[in-house]
């Protein structure tokens, strides 16, 4: 398997055989995350929107194999404060790094900052779009909670609309016969287009409005936050940013294999007293992208 030089913008760009590749080479980094392999590369890692795992993560990934770390986590920090666009960041930016990593809010603006790069673009998220790595983190992460990522039944609950880790992960798993469960008020339903995707797998979905009309029946319950920053206007989020709370006491029933997965950062959608559950692995996902986030490296920059 060869990904040097591929970009990452949309989870798309990638096959299955490809995910499982990256799954693989991330468990090798789980087992020995220390790999002195990346000695006198540059990532560049460009955040015009706010992260922690994000960001930390692929930093930390960086740094465990000796790579050096450039960049920014506020473009108000940047010369794009002084008006200069991202096509002419990216391209002062690719003289200086060997790989792109960037975040950004508006949609599409890591398709554009990968056709004025000199080197490979990672889209660390853009807009309510996709965020690519992260839906490889959630396909490590179920594959090591459940043994496999086929036949599976998946429910995706809150911000199904704004929700770009939802957007990926669905038209990602429609490449292993999943059954999704959709979960969301009628105002964050899923796209139509992502909906498209599944119907075009010839795979099922289901909707809903209460997470106890699906729970009982899911090996995992993919919970999100209501993203604040993509409503136009507060009062709509007002109305459903509490839609669902998902309480230690709606656990009675669940499948044993069942896991909740979370993207992360959770505000209040899933209490506290959840946090030591059998059922969290919330935490345990974000820790993964560490591994996974080391893999893409790896691969892209042509060391594994
Ligand atoms: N999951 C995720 O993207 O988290 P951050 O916004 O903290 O990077």
């Amino acid at each position: 398997m060869n990904l040097k030089n591929r970009n990452l913008i949309s989870i798309s760009d990638y096959n299955k055989e490809e995910y499982l590749y990256i799954l693989k080479l991330a468990e090798e980094f789980e087992k020995k995350p220390v790999q002195d392999i990346a000695q006198g590369k540059v990532v560049a890692t460009l955040f015009f929107e706010p992260s922690t795992r994000t960001r930390l993560s692929f930093e930390s990934a960086a740094n465990r194999m000796g790579a050096r770390v450039i960049g920014f986590s506020d473009a108000a920090n940047s010369s794009t404060a002084k008006g200069e666009s991202l096509a002419d960041t990216i391209r002062t930016v690719s003289c200086y790094a060997d790989i792109i990593v960037m975040r950004h809010p508006i949609e599409g603006a890591a398709k554009l900052a990968s056709e004025v790069a000199t080197v490979p673009i990672i889209n660390a998220g853009d807009g309510a779009n996709q965020h690519p790595t992260q839906c490889m983190l959630d396909l490590y992460s179920i594959q090591k909670t459940q043994g496999t990522l086929d036949n599976l039944n998946i429910a995706m609950v809150g911000d199904l609309k704004y929700g770009r880790t939802v957007h990926s992960l669905v038209d990602a798993m429609c490449n292993f016969n999943t059954t999704f469960h959709l979960i969301s008020p009628d105002s964050l339903k899923l796209p139509s287009s992502v909906k498209m995707h599944i119907k075009k797998s010839n795979l099922t979905y289901f909707q809903y409005t209460e997470i106890q009309e699906a729970i009982d029946k899911v090996d995992i319950l993919y919970m999100t936050r209501v993203q604040r920053e993509r409503f136009l206007d507060v009062q709509d989020y007002e109305k459903v940013k509490n839609s669902y709370i998902l309480d230690k006491s709606m656990l009675k029933n669940v499948k044993s294999n069942m896991k909740i997965l979370h993207p992360l950062p959770r505000v209040n959608e899933i209490a506290t007293n959840v946090d030591n559950m059998p059922q969290a692995y919330y935490f345990q996902q974000a820790q993964n992208g560490v591994y996974v986030r080391q893999a893409l490296i790896a691969a892209i920059l042509g060391l594994k």
